[in-house]
């Protein structure tokens, strides 16, 4: 057993090393280093204005000017808090944008399926919920069969019920194709819920790195996930349960 995790722990699909970004004279990533395993579910936390986006950004090869060593896998695909959809193209078209597959329809019509808007095939973007539309991007994602997910707060605008439908969907592809994932949320409860591991990105670099060793379903008020939320509001500047001056 211990042999095996010690293999995969070598099997790391991103490593990125003393990862510099400034924005004129704001240093926004400082000699960040970042290893993920294959197949890890890592959750990204961080102050707005941290750097999260940056250093997704990056993993999605979207920026252009980072100083360091990146090494990610040719095989990703990101979805945004917005689904980008291109409204003048139907559902299906928007998934297979820029892909060559024989059965483009039929790959489409697939991953539409998995995410159940498999009805909505032939929509136009403008016509979508907006649960509808982060399935559709979380869609369009899949057909890339990405080995890493990039996901940079993908359920922030979506209403708190559509929301954990979203995270269980998430969840579940993720069981299913068992891409490394790299989730940016600034909710504490969000990623305690989904990752196998949270980070905290502070400063410019990740200050803290936690592994979340609880089995799934999970309940907030197991044990451990409650200590790690303290510790994890801490480290975010958010004070103990007698500090209700933050956010509600
Ligand atoms: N293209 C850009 N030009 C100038 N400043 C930027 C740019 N992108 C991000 N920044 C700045 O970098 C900092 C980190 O931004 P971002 O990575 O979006 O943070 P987060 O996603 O953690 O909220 C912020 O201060 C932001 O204003
Ligand atoms: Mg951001």
């Amino acid at each position: 057993m211990s042999a095996i995790h010690a293999t995969r722990a070598r099997d790391v699909v991103v490593r990125v090393n003393r990862l510099t970004r400034a924005f004129g004279p704001v240093t926004v990533l400082d000699s960040l280093d970042l290893e993920i395993e294959r197949g890890a579910f890592v959750a990204l936390l961080g102050r707005s204005g941290s750097g999260k986006s940056t250093l997704l950004r990056t993993l999605a090869g979207l920026d252009s000017a980072p100083a360091g060593v990146v090494t990610v896998p040719q095989a990703r695909a990101v979805v945004f808090q917005e689904p980008r959809l291109v409204p003048w193209k139907r559902v299906w078209r928007n998934l297979v944008l820029g892909l060559r597959r024989a059965d483009p329809r039929a790959v489409a019509l697939a991953a539409l399926d998995e995410v159940g808007l498999s009805h909505r095939i032939d929509a136009w973007p403008l016509t979508l919920s907006g649960g509808e539309a982060q399935r559709a991007a979380l869609a369009r994602a899949l057909v890339r069969e990405p080995e890493l997910l990039l996901l940079d707060e993908p359920f922030a605008a979506l209403d708190a019920l559509t929301r954990i439908r979203m995270q269980r969907l998430v969840a579940k592809l993720w069981r299913a194709h068992g891409p490394a994932v790299l989730l940016v949320t600034h909710d504490v409860d969000e990623a305690l819920q989904l990752a196998d591991r949270v980070i905290v990105l502070d400063q410019g670099r990740i200050a803290s790195d936690f592994t979340v060793d609880v089995a799934h379903p999970r309940h907030h008020a197991d044990s451990r996930i409650e200590a790690l939320r303290e510790v994890l509001l801490a480290r975010l500047g958010v004070g103990g349960a007698d500090d209700d001056t933050g956010d509600p």
